[in-house]
């Protein structure tokens, strides 16, 4: 028996980078899976591949910035798997720029994403919990979401805003059965992380090697499964020691 049996798992961000390695670890533990992602492509790629591993998965296309998009999401996973227990709620953006240089517009964008959408998703996911008896959320932050950084003001202050979200929404359901937790990781080999800075980036960080998607999932698996039953309102960095200097 997985770890997951037969539970239900939504994946924002799902058709990439720490959602698809998530997803590939979840259904490896019995989970249902559907994987939410802007990008059609590669979001039916993924949906593919977990089907041709013999799991039970759907693709939903959706932007989590819209109310639309996301009451979608959870229409279409009760039409096809009946309830919500697990919520990976990674989906992101990134963009670096001075700050003096930074559009209005592009603030507005990245916070829009990077923390109105987390809740939007949440907001969704916490409905269908109430429903039936309970669940586990993993919000994706950052350890940019604890120490800041030039050039990545809207971001970091986005992260930021999920950590302390997560604490909330962790402390307003703690007695209904319902986790909240988030993921903060370091510098993860992923399509974020433009190929030309990853070298500065492996260099930057004490243990010299940037992580690995997987080994964000495996912290990911912990959060969302009992393994971590007395934990919630919390964070937990992943950054290879990033933080710890
Ligand atoms: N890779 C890193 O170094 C790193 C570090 C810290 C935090 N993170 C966070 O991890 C999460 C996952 O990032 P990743 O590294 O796997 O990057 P990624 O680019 O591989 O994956 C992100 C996915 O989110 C999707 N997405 C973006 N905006 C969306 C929207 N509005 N609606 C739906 N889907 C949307 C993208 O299409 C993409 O598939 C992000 O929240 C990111 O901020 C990444």
């Amino acid at each position: 028996m997985g770890k997951l049996q037969d539970q239900v798992a939504i994946i924002t961000g799902g058709a990439s980078g720490i959602g698809a390695a998530t997803a590939r670890l979840f259904v490896q533990e019995g989970a249902k899976v559907v994987l939410v992602d802007l990008n059609e492509e590669k979001g039916k790629a993924m949906e593919q591949e977990l089907k041709s591993l013999s799991a039970e998965a759907l693709f939903v296309k959706a932007d989590i910035t819209s109310e639309e998009d996301v009451t979608n999401i959870y229409k279409q996973t009760i039409d096809t798997f009946g309830k919500v227990d697990i919520l990976f709620n990674n989906a992101g953006i990134g963009r670096t720029l001075p700050s003096h240089e930074l559009e209005y517009s592009e603030w507005r964008k990245t916070v829009n994403v990077d923390l109105d959408g987390v809740f939007l998703v949440a907001r969704g996911a916490i409905r269908e919990m109430l429903k039936t008896g309970g669940g586990t959320i993993v919000n994706t932050a950052s350890m940019y979401g604890w120490v800041g950084a030039p050039g990545n003001a809207a971001y970091n202050a986005a992260k930021a805003g999920v950590i302390n979200l997560t604490r909330s929404l962790g402390l307003e359901y703690a007695d209904q059965n319902i986790r909240v937790n988030a993921l903060c990781p370091g510098y993860i080999d992923t399509p974020i992380i433009p190929a030309e800075i990853k070298q500065e980036l492996a260099q930057a960080t004490p243990m010299k090697r940037l992580g690995q998607a997987e080994e964000m999932a495996k912290a990911v698996l912990f959060m969302a499964s009992d393994d971590s039953a007395f934990m919630t309102g919390n964070s937990l960095i992943v950054d290879g020691g990033f933080t710890a200097q």
